[in-house]
């Protein structure tokens, strides 16, 4: 008898038909967003759960799912599931690390561009009927070139930011738990590792690519955005939360840093509406990884991590090895 799965949100087809192989599948063609208590209906009497990165799988759920077995996520974060109380339950957890590295980083430069050239900004305002002539100070913004890069959180996607700024003749200055080893760093457009406090003083540019924990929450706050210059661009690609939000939005009303580009939101997809009467935030639905090259790698790459744990291999992508039941 094959295993029962569920695919918690609507996904490329040929992904749906390459898991009906291997089970017994019950996918979300209409693309419903399940309430926790809907989710928890739905995965009764399945083994195996396919999700995204919006599904809060927490540890009510997981204890109400005693024949879950195997959760695939289909992001690179996992930030949404309770990873000790799987580990606990004994249910192997995936990821889709390292493919969406450089598509990711290719979005932190477009919105760092956008917001500092105030690419939104000015498109709403031709659009708007309201370019008559040129002005010699019309959306004035700041250079990229020869500036001075911050990156807060040097995974690799953080190193793939920094080594596309080479051409962009920019410094390079991150913090992170650690050091990278010289050699990532002389790869990384020779980034310097800094003070957190000096990172936020000094960069023109401030990219955010720190995973979500309890630890990150709120990394950014008013404290933090006072201590940045007010001229600085600030590049939110990772997670909601890492930022608090009610006080970036002061921050960039009151001019106290230029502009922010921003992919993720505290409780999105609902998000604070007093961002969208900023014209200095340039707004987007959480779209780092979309290029359609990289999103059908994710969705096969999820969707290799649960035909393997339940062919009884170890998952390539398993990030909770110790979880002692087997698939
Ligand atoms: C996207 O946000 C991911 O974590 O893959």
């Amino acid at each position: 008898m094959k295993p029962k799965i569920l695919i918690a949100r609507a996904i490329f087809p040929e992904i749906v038909e390459r898991l009906s192989d291997y089970f017994e599948v019950q996918a979300n063609p209409g693309d419903e967003s399940w309430s926790p208590a809907r989710l928890q209906e739905h995965l009764r009497g399945k083994q195996g759960l396919f999700c995204t990165a919006g599904e809060a799988i927490g540890a009510d759920l997981i204890r109400a799912c005693p024949e879950l077995r195997v959760i695939a996520n289909m992001a690179v974060g996992f930030n949404n599931i309770d990873l000790d109380a799987a580990t606990r339950a004994g249910i192997l957890v995936t990821n889709t690390p390292e493919l969406l590295n450089e598509t990711t980083a290719d979005f932190a430069w477009a919105l760092l561009m956008a917001a500092a050239r105030r690419v939104g900004e000015s498109e709403r305002w031709l659009r708007d009927g309201q370019w008559q002539r040129w002005r010699y100070d019309a959306f004035l913004g700041a250079d990229l070139h020869g500036a001075t890069l911050g990156i807060l959180g040097m995974g690799r996607i953080g190193q793939a930011i920094a080594r596309r700024s080479r051409g962009f003749d920019m410094q390079v200055l991150y913090h992170n738990r650690t050091p990278l080893p010289a050699e990532l760093e002389a790869h990384a457009n020779h980034a310097r590792y800094v003070a957190r406090d000096d990172l936020l003083a000094r960069a023109d540019h401030l990219v955010l690519v720190l995973p979500y924990s309890a630890a990150t929450h709120h990394a950014i706050g008013a404290a933090e955005l006072a201590l940045m210059k007010p001229t600085a661009t600030l590049v939110n690609i990772a997670r909601g939360g890492i930022v608090d939000d009610a006080a970036l939005i002061a921050a960039l009303r009151e001019r106290r840093i230029a502009a922010a580009g921003l992919d993720v939101f505290e409780n999105e997809p609902a998000f604070h509406p007093d961002f969208l009467a900023l014209d200095n935030a340039v707004l987007t639905p959480h779209i780092g990884s979309a290029s359609a090259p990289t999103r059908h790698a994710m969705a096969a790459c999820a969707a290799d991590n649960l035909i393997a744990a339940f062919s009884g291999k170890a998952p390539p992508n398993l990030l909770n090895p110790q979880a002692s039941r087997r698939a």
